[in-house]
């Protein structure tokens, strides 16, 4: 069984992904971070997000790179990823992992924001989670907070506004959900809710 989950920014997608793999012992693939690894190498070495040449060398050695998630999470680096998936080229290269991944005989989960538009259209069950800006730049203000990061409620909307911007109006595999998802909408839903719901789906999809 293949589960696409997509949706923008801090929407609870990456909660969810990880609960439905854990729940039907599925793998697990946060497409968003090989897109955070690749700004990560870039600002690393000095390159400017623009690069395309040194971009598409970063998304190709990724199996090389270290995924501390700490260095990835954080703020700039959801921005820099957000400006580094816009290029064609970065999408192409790392493409046939995520393809690979999503093939995987086991079934998998994976959540990104094309999983199932360009990755896995044939997946067996879709999920477009989405939320409020403000209530999603309250759950990330809250999960920053809970990492110990300075949290400026009003900068955080501002970045999520501008990623969806960035991500839904972009030429290639703009951010929106595949004429066959399942919109979850979890303004109104907290994390045990946005679960049962998405469950249900996946359920329903397996009989
Ligand atoms: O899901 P995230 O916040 O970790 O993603 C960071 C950025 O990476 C997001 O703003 C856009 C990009 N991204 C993408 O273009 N396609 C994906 N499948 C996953 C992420």
């Amino acid at each position: 069984m293949i589960i696409a989950i997509d949706g923008p920014a801090a929407s609870g997608k990456g909660t969810l992904a990880r609960r439905l793999a854990a729940h039907f012992n599925l793998p697990h693939l946060d497409t968003g971070l090989l897109y955070r690894a690749t700004a990560r190498a870039l600002l690393d070495h000095g390159s400017r997000l623009d690069d395309v040449e040194a971009a598409v060398r970063a998304a190709r050695g990724l199996a090389l790179l270290d995924f501390d998630e700490q260095r990835l999470r954080g703020r700039e680096m959801g921005e820099a990823a957000s400006v580094v998936a816009a290029l064609p080229e970065v999408r192409a290269a790392l493409i046939d992992m995520q393809r690979a991944f999503s093939a995987r005989p086991s079934g998998a989960v994976l959540d990104g924001r094309d999983i199932g538009t360009v990755i896995a259209p044939g997946a067996d069950v879709k999920i477009f989670v989405t939320a409020s800006p403000e209530a999603r730049a309250q759950r990330r203000a809250l999960e920053l907070r809970g990492r110990g990061e300075k949290v400026d409620y009003a900068a955080i909307l501002e970045d999520i506004v501008k990623r969806d911007k960035r991500d839904s109006s972009r030429a290639d595999a703009p951010l929106k959900p595949a004429s066959d998802a399942h919109v979850l909408d979890t303004t109104d839903l907290n994390v045990e809710a946005a679960f049962a719901a998405a469950f249900k789906l996946v359920q329903s999809a397996r009989a």
